[in-house]
């Protein structure tokens, strides 16, 4: 019951919202089939973070780094948006939902439809070469048989995407810390709220006198502390069902 009264309460919420923002995580595509970090079974789980997502052991030996990079890249080329992410593509064109903050690198949000989304850790969708500059497609090479090497300098390519020990792209960062200044509702959907600074944004908001809604399988450090309450289970299911409950209030309401 309590989930069904929360899935109403966030509605409402939404619909009163001036400017509602999201905050997504890995949990926002396990639904699609792209498994997250942190849960049993998660990519850190099977490679260590620091060994094979830290730029310091790209720089040392980037053909083994290739070796996890292959796999994320396939799992997430054979992706697809789920419900939750065409939830949040329908609350953007409804004008309620201003713009999707992701620590997600796959491209769902925008394959789903939703126009403002705000990539805080960069995208697969592009190689970048760490010695000249060169910047080109993922899908320009091909990835699964052979390591990309930059056709201007020979270096190996990395994801344009954050490794740790990487900064924040300089207008993700800006143009993510002004929404969550000027929002007045946040919804943090399926992340662990544990990779810094992207897990201070709820934080942020939250002093400029936001409402924090989490949405998650499980609480993090925010449930209880930031977050002012917590819908728990998949987003896939309970992202439709807040639409859906909105839409009927607004049908009511007009
Ligand atoms: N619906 C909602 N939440 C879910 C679902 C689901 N179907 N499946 C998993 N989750 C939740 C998990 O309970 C967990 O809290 O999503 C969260 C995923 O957490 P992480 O695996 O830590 O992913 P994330 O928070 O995005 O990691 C942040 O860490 O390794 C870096 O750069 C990487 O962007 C990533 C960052």
């Amino acid at each position: 019951m309590e989930q069904n009264d929360n899935i109403t309460r966030l509605a409402h919420d939404l619909s009163r919202s001036r400017k509602a923002i999201a905050l997504t995580g890995a949990g926002i595509s396990v639904e699609s089939g792209i498994p997250d970090f942190r849960s049993a079974g998660g990519l850190w789980s099977r490679y260590d973070p620091m060994e094979y997502a830290h730029i310091d052991g790209f720089r040392r030996d980037p053909v083994k780094i290739w070796n996890m990079l292959r796999e994320i890249i396939q799992v997430i080329e054979g992706a697809r948006p789920n419900s939750a992410h065409k939830a949040l593509a329908e609350l953007e064109r409804m004008g309620i939902l201003s713009s999707v903050i992701t620590q997600n690198v796959d491209g769902l949000h925008q394959a789903a439809g939703s126009r403002r989304v705000i990539e805080f850790h960069g995208t697969n969708r592009f190689l970048v070469c760490l010695s000249c500059g060169f910047r080109a497609e993922t899908a320009a090479f091909d990835t699964q048989n052979e390591v990309p090497r930059c056709p201007s300098c020979g270096a190996v390519l990395k994801p344009d995407v954050v490794f740790f020990g990487e900064p924040i792209p300089a207008d993700a960062m800006r143009e993510a810390f002004e929404e969550a200044r000027r929002a007045d509702l946040v919804l943090v959907i399926g992340t662990s709220a544990v990779v810094f600074p992207a897990s201070d944004i709820p934080s942020i908001a939250k002093e400029h006198s936001a409402r924090v809604v989490e949405i998650n399988l499980e609480e993090t450090s925010l449930t209880g502390t930031i977050a002012d309450y917590l819908i728990k289970g998949p987003a896939g299911q309970i992202l439709p069902q807040v639409v859906s409950t909105l839409k009927t209030l607004r049908n009511g309401e007009s």
